[in-house]
């Protein structure tokens, strides 16, 4: 299957399903509502198709009705959100139902939205984690379709236990969209 990466930042998501494209999936354009993400620059190295657009002065309308074009006109038939900070509107996912995924830094159904570490420091919860779920119109609210789970460590903050859930991230979503996709 043909996949789309959406990216707002960094993209060290996008890089890890980059990287383990070829068998499962195949990678077919990364896309940015911020022209200046770091991920972007990164994928347009690997020689990866690029899109790039902001959502700003166009409207939200505009911009969607832009990205998705872009999207089909990759040959993309999956969409894998990898740190995309933008709602997606009603109307996208309904066009899209059911093959947009997302990776959320939290336990869900556990902290939906931001600062989920912080959240789950604040609680005294012994353990933190990631989850790969299907987006449907609730935010962060879709099927969970696979989890892994970190330790949340003495001494902790929020920075030191977003970079352990990061790298449980980097493995958990190649391999939970591999199987995904192979349903
Ligand atoms: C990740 O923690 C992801 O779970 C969240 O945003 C962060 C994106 O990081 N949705 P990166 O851009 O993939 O490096």
């Amino acid at each position: 299957p043909k996949v789309a990466i959406l990216v707002s930042g960094r993209g060290s998501n996008m890089q890890s399903l980059v990287r383990a494209a070829g068998d499962g999936y195949e990678v077919v354009v990364v896309a940015s509502d911020r022209p200046e993400a770091a991920g972007l620059a990164w994928a347009r190295e690997q020689g990866i198709p690029t899109f790039a657009l902001s959502p700003k002065g166009i409207g939200k309308a505009a911009y969607e009705a832009a990205l998705d074009a872009a999207l089909r006109a990759a040959g993309a038939e999956y969409i894998a959100l990898a740190g995309y900070m933008r709602l997606l509107s009603d109307r996208f996912v309904a066009d899209w139902r059911g093959r947009i995924v997302n990776i959320h830094p939290s336990l869900l159904p556990k902290y939906k939205g931001l600062d989920t570490h912080a959240r789950a420091i604040e609680a005294g919860d012994a353990e933190a984690g990631c989850s790969v779920h299907v987006v449907t119109e609730e935010l962060d609210g879709g099927a969970v379709l696979g989890q892994a789970n970190v330790p949340i460590l003495p001494g902790d903050d929020a920075e030191t236990l977003a970079s352990r859930v990061l790298e449980a991230e980097h493995q958990l979503y190649p391999r939970v969209l591999k199987e995904w996709l192979a349903r």
